[in-house]
């Protein structure tokens, strides 16, 4: 048992991640904006699940929200063992035109602080010998559908540079690399997710609980189901002429 930190717990996958370790006996800290859905949140969880939970709201968009959530994962008393970094959201804008301070928020949650609080864990856990990181990337890391594939793809790459970093150390991190999942992600955008089909879709509480069980193996990329594991490979391997013609931005659904 330990204490897991998850950023953007209040809905969708980090809900998931959130449910996943209270029913295995861990303690959590619960990060993101809206405190009165993580307040309600964690009673159910103390409820149901009989755990320790600590409600953290913070804005990462800000330099105070994730300097809060660093110098919990720094604290020593009652230590973080695991830190998921979750919190994201769609750009809902193409790039030309867009409003640029929405690209700044976005950078700033789904990049600078991912980067922060990985520093921040990583540097705590390495001295203890032991912790665990997720990283939540996004399959769409592979394609070119605006800035959040070059975020998403960030994420990738980062947690496989750590990951080299931290070999010999006792302190493993892992990306996960999901598709499409029924969460408020699209609402948020205002994007139709009725425009796809549903087979397309994964269970965000399997995502979860695949990369749950990668991170304990170590391993450090993870695609949950097999059609996107499929889907990965292709990706990897095609031309990247042909995955710009076919793979960007109009996949991402803004109609
Ligand atoms: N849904 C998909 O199809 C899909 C596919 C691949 C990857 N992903 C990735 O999966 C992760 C989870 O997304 P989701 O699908 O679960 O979407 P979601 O249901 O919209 O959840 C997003 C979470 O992020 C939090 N958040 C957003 N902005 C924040 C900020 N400025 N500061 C702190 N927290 C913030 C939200 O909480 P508050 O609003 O309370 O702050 C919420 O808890 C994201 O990284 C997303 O990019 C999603």
């Amino acid at each position: 048992m330990g204490r897991a930190l998850i950023t953007g717990a209040s809905s969708g996958l980090g809900r998931e991640f959130a449910w996943a370790l209270a029913a295995e006996g861990n303690d959590l800290v619960l990060v993101a904006r809206d405190s009165d859905r993580l307040n309600k949140l964690a009673d159910e969880l103390r409820q149901k699940a009989n755990v320790g939970v600590e409600v953290l709201p913070a804005d990462l968009n800000s330099v105070d929200g994730v300097d809060s959530v660093a110098k919990r994962i720094q604290a020593v008393n009652q230590p973080v063992t695991l830190l998921i970094n979750n919190a994201g959201m769609g750009l809902g804008q193409d790039f030309v035109g867009g409003d640029i301070t929405r690209e700044l928020n976005a950078i700033n949650v789904m990049v600078n602080a991912v980067l922060v609080l990985t520093h921040a864990a990583v540097n705590t856990m390495v001295p203890r010998g032991r912790g665990t990181i997720i990283n939540v990337s996004s399959i769409t890391s592979m394609t070119v559908q605006g800035t959040y594939s070059a975020h998403k793809a960030w994420v990738k790459v980062f947690t496989e540079g750590v990951a080299t970093d931290l070999e010999g150390t006792g302190v493993n991190i892992t990306a996960v690399l999901p598709g499409l999942m029924h969460t408020e992600f699209h609402q948020r955008v205002k994007v139709d997710a009725g425009q796809w089909q549903e087979f397309m879709f994964m269970d965000p509480q399997y995502v979860a609980n695949v990369a749950l069980d990668a991170a304990r193996r170590g391993q450090v990329i993870v695609v949950p189901t097999a059609m996107y594991k499929a889907t990965y490979g292709l990706l990897k391997f095609a031309p990247r002429t042909l995955v710009r013609r076919f793979a960007g931005p109009k996949m991402s659904g803004r109609l």
